[in-house]
Formats: structure tokens, C-alpha cells, sequence
């Protein structure tokens, strides 16, 4: 196990070749996740988004998970189908093998994962509504060249209730990598 510390702020712990920074796993383009991990959604997460979906239908919007949890070979599928079709573009959209946050079983994308999705109602609802239940918007608009990926309305990651509220930033999305002060970028 490795332990260091990023501006004497944030404690960073390698275990198993899998960092955490204060105890939040941290997938990105330079973070990754080893080959065999992961096997389904994290229960909390699910938890938390079934209650997410039961208080945003009283408000008539339809949420669902189209996609959970992904493993190392089924990211590498879709990613190499990606690289094929638009070879210099995949990387700013699909995650190569290893660096999906979906592979982590703490990220969904909900309802389109399309750009027909930005602006619908049910995007604006979990713009301004997700971090109550513990998720953020985790490639948020005009981050691309922090995250490393464009605005994804439909990807959230759960973090818990009180790092979401805070990187909600009264609306004003703030990154993991900003926050801890971490880069995002092929090695
Ligand atoms: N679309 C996100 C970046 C992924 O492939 O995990
Ligand atoms: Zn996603």
C-alpha cells in the first residue's frame, strides 16, 4: 500500500494498484482500474438512484439505467468498435479498457446516452437535482479539457451526499480532478 498526500490536503492510498483519494476511487485517463475488477453496481448507488427515480416520476420524469456496470472486455468491445468508426475522436467520448468509471460499478448513464439527451427535461432534472441523492455530473460542460471527455448530461458518478453537494457548487459543477487536484490524462 502506498500513502501520500496531494498539497497537504488530499490523502491518496494505492492499494492494489486501485487509488483513492480520501477515500474516494478514482477512475480517469490516468487513473485505471486492474483488468479483473468489478462485477456489478454498487448497492448504495442502487439505493440511492431508486429513490432518485421514485421522487423525480412525482414530478412526471422518467429516469432509468441504460447503462451500469461494464467490465475490462466488455469497455474494450465497445471502445474498439469507437476506435474503428472514428479513430480521432473515441477517445474524447468512450473510455479505453481499464479507464471506465462504469467499470467501478459507481457510475451510470441514465436514460439517452446521446446528445439528444442535452437540455431534454429529464437532463435539467438531474442537472439540479442528482447531488441530493449522492451522485455528480461527472463530465460536466465546458470541462472537457479537465475530465478528458465532453459533456455527458446522461453520466453520473455516486460519491455520496456530501462530496455531491459540494461539487454541485450551488450549480456550478466543480470536477474530481479540480477538486483534488488530480490530472486526467494518457500516460
Ligand atoms: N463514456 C465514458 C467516458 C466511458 O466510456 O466510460
Ligand atoms: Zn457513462
Amino acid at each position: 500500500m502506498i500513502k501520500l498526500k496531494i498539497n497537504n490536503k488530499h490523502l491518496v492510498i494505492i492499494k492494489k494498484c486501485i487509488t483513492y483519494i480520501d477515500g474516494y476511487l478514482i477512475v480517469n485517463k490516468t487513473y485505471s482500474l486492474p483488468q479483473n475488477y468489478g462485477k456489478k453496481l454498487n448497492r448504495k448507488l442502487v439505493k440511492a438512484f431508486n429513490k432518485m427515480k421514485k421522487d423525480a416520476l412525482k414530478e412526471e420524469i422518467n429516469l432509468k439505467i441504460l447503462s451500469g456496470f461494464r467490465s475490462f472486455d466488455r469497455q474494450k468491445e465497445i471502445y474498439n468498435n469507437y476506435i474503428k468508426e472514428d479513430p480521432k475522436n473515441a477517445d474524447n467520448y468512450s473510455a479505453r479498457p481499464g479507464h471506465s468509471e462504469h467499470q467501478s460499478g459507481l457510475a451510470i448513464d441514465i436514460n439517452n446516452a446521446s446528445d439528444a439527451f442535452i437540455n431534454s427535461n429529464e437532463a435539467n432534472w438531474l442537472d439540479r437535482n442528482v447531488y441530493k441523492y449522492g451522485f455528480i455530473l461527472r463530465y460536466p460542460k465546458n470541462k472537457s479539457n479537465i475530465t478528458g471527455y465532453k459533456y455527458e448530461p446522461w453520466h453520473y458518478r455516486y460519491v455520496g451526499k456530501k462530496l455531491a453537494k459540494k461539487l454541485y457548487n450551488n450549480g456550478l459543477w466543480e470536477t474530481m480532478e479540480e477538486y483534488f487536484g488530480i490530472e486526467s490524462k494518457y500516460l
